[in-house]
């Protein structure tokens, strides 16, 4: 279990800015007693030195509230408790940081009181709010109608509003659990129930606020553990993160994402706990050991390897233009998503969507404070979540120079046929465009070995688990071969010669179509090996499955060492012809001492280790040309 359960609620308070949010904020403190002594003393000197009644937004201005620093975005944490549970407001000084907040995800809310103005009315920012509110998937809120001792508490003006936000809220799928009609600054309905509005008789603020459920820590979903920093001391490195969803347990095998590679969970560092736990949980930020040294970065994020982040460098994104200038097409930026940062490109804009009428415009550009869709183009391979499904790994911010230009959420990344018809005109189909379509780059993995050593059974299953991981993969086998293509040639040195150079060359072929291809052939003789090597020009990987003759013998699946040994079969490899073991492979595989899965797990790791990171190397090239 989570080992920190509490009821605290966290709400934003969104609503135009003259419809007396601070009001409101300022008017709970003092309700529920939590202003700091003598800031009551303080508003009401300054408030008759200005010659007006009591202004409770002042309490704000002053008011010592902790600065949350973890995040690129200024907002304010102000804390209060009603009867029942504590409560923390989320605020940030102005309309804009408020909407870069609220889009980034920077600190997420369990709920929104939406205040609207009951003299003005609904305005253009409490629809452009609650289409926020609607966008980044809070579900939860409440509308409050204030200044309703400017209207006389007139009950037909409270439900004339109450119709038409209801009427905009009820167009985006959303229904508020209330709709309050208070007065803020006479503290009407929020800590206490109205003597004006005896026709009102739903909850307060505050007998609502302590019904809202919190939003359940996030702990039975996938996963989700995004890397801030790896630290290394002598040969251990520790991974720092902050567990977003999800929980991992010590010996748990974690998948980090985009590079696909896989290591267990040796130890977990936890603060504050003298003993490293054996788990940890969302909300945590915790340190982790593995019991490999593999290559992790920042920005990488580790998942269960069941259930992973997307990996795409192309997807469909709603994004919220905040900047004056506006956004065209073929735009370049920083992408901020969870601790990565990269550049990113985009790709078109599909859609314009006017937060008044609802309505989408298909137009190229996008102006301030407007909301649209996007096809955006990393300039890296990137790990990430439709937002909808997981927030914290969901949703960006975008960043020109030092400033944040847009705030977005990611829809759904775009299918392989769609992104590359963002292909221009005459790119050329080169490796490196293919490889960004396979997140990984063609290669030749040769298996060598004595008959009998394993190198079909290994070959067959790595294929069967890279295509599991979405890689291109194909299996060219000796046995099948020589029943087709090389159905004309023998077992003579210069047949094998033969085999071996046909093989290699289709091998190269296959490696340079964008194919992970997995030889399994014996191929006794190094220079017949070394000839396939050329052939495949730098992406040729020798695996030499070695298991002693005995061994091979021994086991002897297709009784062959058996007929040779009777003399019926001729230059049999071992027997009566030589097996020249290579002198530098780039992998051993002795199948006498690995179990089959250990085997496997050896070649798998072996190549997501060197494949894919040959990919970035690929991008990084590229970017750079
Ligand atoms: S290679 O030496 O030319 O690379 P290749 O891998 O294609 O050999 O074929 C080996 C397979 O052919 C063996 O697994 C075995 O089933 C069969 N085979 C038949 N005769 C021989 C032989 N004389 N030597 C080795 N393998 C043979």
């Amino acid at each position: 279990m989570p080992h920190r359960l509490t009821a605290q609620l966290k709400i934003v308070v969104a609503g135009h800015v003259d419809h007396g949010k601070s009001t409101l904020i300022g008017r709970l403190l003092y309700d529920t007693d939590s202003l700091p002594t003598g800031k009551l003393e303080e508003l009401q000197a300054v408030s008759s030195k200005r010659g007006m009644a009591l202004e409770w937004s002042f309490a704000l201005d002053s008011f010592q509230a902790e600065r949350n620093q973890a995040i690129t975005i200024d907002t304010t944490q102000i804390r209060f408790k009603t009867r029942q549970r504590p409560v923390v407001i989320i605020d940030a000084p102005g309309h804009r940081e408020f909407l870069k907040n609220m889009i980034s995800g920077a600190t997420s809310a369990d709920a929104a009181l939406l205040v609207v103005d009951g003299v003005e009315g609904v305005r253009d920012q409490t629809r452009r709010h609650a289409y926020l509110l609607h966008l980044i998937g809070l579900r939860q809120l409440a509308v409050v109608i204030n200044k309703l001792d400017m209207v006389d508490y007139s009950e037909a003006r409270f439900r004339a509003i109450s119709d038409d936000v209801l009427a905009y809220l009820k167009e985006l799928g959303l229904k508020p659990e209330a709709v309050i009609p208070i007065s803020a600054r006479h503290g009407d309905n929020l800590a206490n129930r109205s003597e004006h509005m005896s026709w009102y008789n739903g909850p307060t603020v505050l007998e609502l606020l302590d019904r809202l459920p919190a939003t359940a820590a996030p702990v039975s979903q996938p996963l989700r553990l995004p890397i801030q920093d790896v630290y290394k001391f002598d040969e251990r490195r520790i991974l720092v993160g902050r567990v977003e969803t999800g929980s991992l347990n010590v010996g748990e095998t974690l998948l980090f994402s985009p590079s696909g590679r896989t290591a267990r969970v040796q130890k977990i560092e936890a603060w504050n706990q003298l003993d490293s736990p054996q788990n940890a949980y969302a909300g945590q930020s915790i340190g982790i050991i593995l019991d490999e040294q593999i290559f992790v970065e920042r920005g990488d994020i580790a998942s269960r390897v069941d259930a992973p982040p997307l990996r795409a460098d192309t997807f469909r994104s709603t994004i919220f233009w905040l900047s004056r200038q506006p956004l065209c097409e073929g735009a370049d930026f920083m992408m901020k998503l969870g601790t990565a940062m990269t550049g990113v490109t985009v790709k078109a804009v599909e859609r314009v969507i006017d937060t008044e009428s609802l309505d989408g415009r298909n137009v190229r550009e996008v102006g301030v404070n407007e909301v649209a869709e996007v096809v955006l183009r990393v300039h890296k391979p990137l790990a990430f979540d439709a937002a909808a499904d997981h927030p914290a790994t969901g949703r960006f911010v975008l960043v020109d120079g030092f400033q944040v230009v847009a705030g977005g959420l990611i829809g759904a990344s775009l299918s392989d046929s769609e992104a590359m018809s963002s292909l221009s005109d005459n790119e050329t189909i080169s490796a490196a465009v293919r490889a960004r379509r396979n997140r990984h780059c063609g290669a030749v993995v040769w298996f060598t070995g004595l008959s009998g050593s394993g190198k079909s059974t290994i070959s067959v299953a790595v294929e069967r688990e890279l295509f599991r991981q979405g890689r291109q993969v194909y299996v060219l086998d000796g046995d099948v071969l020589r029943r087709g293509i090389n159905a004309d040639l023998g077992f003579s040195p210069e047949d094998r010669a033969e085999n071996i150079r046909r093989v290699g060359e289709i091998a190269a072929l296959f490696a340079d179509a964008g194919v992970i291809v997995l030889v399994a052939l014996i191929s006794p003789y190094r220079v017949d090996r070394a000839i396939a090597r050329a052939a495949a020009q730098g992406s040729f990987h020798e695996v030499y499955v070695s298991a002693s003759l005995a061994t091979c013998e021994q086991r002897d699946p297709k009784g062959l060492y058996a007929r040779a040994r009777r003399g019926e079969i001729a230059d049999f490899t071992g027997v009566t012809a030589p097996y020249e073991p290579p002198e530098k492979p780039e992998l051993i595989i002795d199948t006498a001492a690995l179990s089959h899965a250990e085997s496997v797990h050896a070649v798998i790791k072996y190549l997501n280790d060197r494949i894919v990171q040959t990919v970035e190397e690929f991008e990084v090239h590229m970017s750079g040309i």
